[in-house]
């Protein structure tokens, strides 16, 4: 029986029971998709083939000595829990769709990605999603790469002694174009933070029985059909049971000294005093610092990260519409829109992200997030939520404002704010907060089967 990718039951991906088609699916599938992978320190490499032959042999042996399948992992992952045994590294192969041709795919080929977006490129599609020019991307990400290469583990040593096999491995007729190395940061509660100092990647669609299960679900339901990530893959031996997913990279500069500043400004503007001032970035992020999110409660704390809350009982007095939060993920509507993030942060600090110290002291570059997510159509997920949500101010409501974190184009209405949490009461319309983070390049690529890659 053909996968059932719109099946709305989570895949018990374990169960005895399972079909003789799912089971080649998982065992032909690319880990970090349905399940995020540990990639605490994560290199990304940049890759040009420029020719057909040594650019497959290349893929092939990576794929065939190198890579784990997602049953793999889960096993991994399953072994870990239960005997605190280690998993292995991941490797991941995204092909762009340059990438596709220079490895001998002719465009007819080509064009059984669904994915228009896809088939673009990223550099294509700036003026649908307000991006800054090419020209002013890092210069990478100005040149055509074909395909990218990540490794991940929960220790530096084995990332750093992968990557050099790997680099070592590549053709002569290769070109490493640049790299990207992703490092994880932690606040004293050991949850994973992003530069502003917020925590991240809590919450995600979930397509695993035993993950599903494993979270409160009275409000907001974390489950989501494999079709919000998995699509056939066009090119593999066999497409009904050989899946793949589009994955989305781009390296986003983040001005934390800006953010910072916005921050405590706001609150001066707001007239926020104590504890309180906490609420004016968790009103620009829609959650707390220690991720308690803003619909659900005025001040942050109260235990384990939340996500099982909506906006049913928020007209906006509570977390803004704006928040970037509420912006990505209205949570009552579009659940065919939410993608599977698998971001990592980048750059070295010396500061500590999750104190108070004032804004002087935070970086206002080269520190950032390597924004990654795996999507099964790119057009109707990643682009929908950066143009339609983020970069659209009258989202939801009029005149409501962009997602102040990721929003991009002018910011040329005024916005109203909430004073007092859960209160009618309004700020006057004021300028909207400075866009303080910046794209710096990207490409959309699509991460084949391992059948596609060992058969190549
Ligand atoms: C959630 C920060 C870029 C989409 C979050 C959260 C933070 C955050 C702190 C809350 C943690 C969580 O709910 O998991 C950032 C920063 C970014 C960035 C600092 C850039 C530097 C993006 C981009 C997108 C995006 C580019 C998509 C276009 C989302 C989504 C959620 C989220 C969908 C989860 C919302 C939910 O389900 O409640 N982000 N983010 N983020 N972000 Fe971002």
């Amino acid at each position: 029986m053909p996968v059932d990718l719109n099946n709305e039951r989570p895949l018990a991906w374990d169960s005895a029971t399972l079909n003789a088609d799912t089971k080649a699916m998982l065992d032909n599938l690319q880990p970090n998709i349905l399940r995020a992978h540990v990639r605490e320190h994560l290199s990304v490499l940049f890759v040009r083939f420029n020719n057909v032959a040594e650019g497959r042999a290349f893929l092939r042996h990576i794929a065939t000595t190198r890579m784990k399948s997602a049953r793999k992992h889960l096993e991994e992952v399953r072994e870990f829990a239960a005997r605190g045994r280690p998993g292995t590294p991941y490797v991941g192969i995204g092909i762009s769709k340059a990438g596709y041709i220079d490895l001998g795919h002719s465009l007819d080929e080509v064009r059984k990605f669904g994915d228009k977006v896809f088939r673009d490129g990223m550099k294509r599609r700036i003026a649908e999603v307000n991006d800054p020019a090419v020209d002013q991307w890092d210069w990478v990400y100005q040149r055509e790469i074909h395909a990218v290469i990540l490794i991940g583990d929960a220790e530096p040593e084995s990332v750093a002694a992968l990557r050099e096999e790997i680099v070592a491995e590549l053709p002569e007729s290769a070109r490493l174009l640049g790299e990207e190395t992703g490092q994880g940061m932690r606040n004293p509660a050991g949850d994973g933070i992003e530069h502003f100092g917020y925590v991240d990647g809590r919450s995600q669609p979930l397509f695993l029985k035993d993950e599903v299960e494993r979270e409160p679900r009275k409000r907001w339901d974390p489950a989501f059909p494999l079709a919000n990530v998995l699509v056939p893959d066009p090119l593999a031996p066999n497409p009904v049971r050989h899946h793949g997913s589009y994955f989305v990279f781009r390296k986003l500069e983040q001005n934390v000294r800006a953010f910072k500043e916005i921050e405590r400004d706001l609150a001066d503007d707001l007239g926020l005093t104590g504890a309180d001032r906490d609420r004016a970035g968790a009103m620009l992020v829609g959650r707390f610092k220690d991720g308690t999110p803003l619909t659900s409660k005025a001040k942050a704390g109260g235990g384990p990260v939340a996500n099982d809350f909506t906006y049913d009982a928020d007209d906006g007095s509570k977390c803004p519409f704006s928040g970037h939060v509420r912006k990505t993920n209205p949570r009552s509507f579009g659940r065919e829109v939410i993608m599977a993030r698998r971001g990592q942060t980048y750059g070295e600090r010396v500061d500590d992200p999750s104190d108070d110290s004032p804004p002087e002291d935070r970086p206002s570059g080269d520190v950032g997030l390597l924004f990654m997510a795996f999507n099964s159509s790119l057009i109707s997920q990643f682009e929908f939520t950066q143009q339609t949500w983020a970069n659209n101010p009258d989202f939801e409501n009029p005149a409501t404002g962009h997602d102040p974190v990721i929003g991009q184009g002018d910011r040329d209405i005024k916005v109203a704010l909430p004073k007092v949490w859960g209160k009618p009461e309004v700020s006057l319309p004021q300028a909207q907060v400075a866009q303080t983070v910046t794209m710096k390049g990207g490409e959309y690529f699509f991460a084949p089967s391992l059948a596609y890659l060992r058969n190549l």
